[in-house]
């Protein structure tokens, strides 16, 4: 089983099940004119998270990690007309593709970039009084993971559901003595969620065209 048949199969499931959308592929052309790393998830799994935020009937999302706004726009197609999503960017670059792909696609009322080191902003959104999203997504730096997951918690409460990308990475994951950050911050987030008794967690592998890897969803269970 190979990469060329997990992109076919990607390409099958996409083709009969996320219709094209002229919007979200201008999103994707304009990243790329821009130079933007092809980083985002893919359509199926974008709407996956679209699915999750409907299901969760979430009426405030946190992003970590806004790239171009590709997740940011499915995510926030799920949201009720007053509903809210705050997506947090530091390359500021991207943050000004974003915010013109997510005014593109008719929902810059609803979305706020904010641009800055993640480490940085979340902080920032506890001392403004946000302490409840219903939906997190992380998927910025991932040797940030910990961090991320500890500022998840903060701004979070009971029902809160917490997604986390590239859990696998190629199942470099299980390798203990691996001295790739990224590796190390997402076995240490992984641990976190093992330990952390205010969470329900699962993670899932998951092949595609982007490759191998997985994703992780939480479920905080306690306000404590
Ligand atoms: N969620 C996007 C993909 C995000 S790619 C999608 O699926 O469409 C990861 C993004 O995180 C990049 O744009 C990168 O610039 C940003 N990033 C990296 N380090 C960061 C940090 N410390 N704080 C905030 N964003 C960061
Ligand atoms: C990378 C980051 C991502 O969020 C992703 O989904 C795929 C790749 C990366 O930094 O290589
Ligand atoms: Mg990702």
């Amino acid at each position: 089983m190979t990469q060329e048949l997990w992109t076919e199969v990607d390409r099958y499931i996409t083709d009969l099940l996320v219709p094209t959308d002229h919007v979200l592929d201008a999103t994707l052309e304009a990243s790329n004119a821009a130079g933007l790393p092809p980083h985002n998830v893919s359509p199926n799994q974008g709407k996956l998270l679209m699915l999750l935020a409907l299901i969760h009937k979430a009426r405030t999302i946190l992003e970590i990690g806004t790239l171009g706004g590709y997740s940011t726009i499915w995510l926030a197609r799920a949201l009720p007309t007053d509903g809210r999503l705050i997506t947090l960017e530091s390359n500021p670059q991207h943050a000004e593709v974003a915010k013109n792909n997510i005014a593109q696609a008719g929902l810059a009322h609803l979305v706020e970039v904010r641009v800055g080191r993640a480490i940085d902003t979340l902080p920032k959104l506890a001392t403004e009084g946000y302490n409840r999203f219903d939906l997190i997504f992380i998927d910025a730096d991932k040797a940030s993971n910990p961090d991320y997951l500890a500022w998840s918690l903060k701004l979070s409460g009971r029902g809160t559901l917490i997604i986390a990308d590239n859990v696998v990475r190629n199942g470099y994951v299980i390798e203990d003595d691996s001295n790739d950050p990224s590796v190390q911050g997402i076995r240490q987030f992984n641990k976190m969620l093992a330990m952390e008794p205010r969470v329900s967690a699962t993670a899932i592998q998951t092949v595609g065209n982007k490759g191998y890897d997985g994703l992780a969803i939480a479920v905080v269970t306690s306000d404590d």
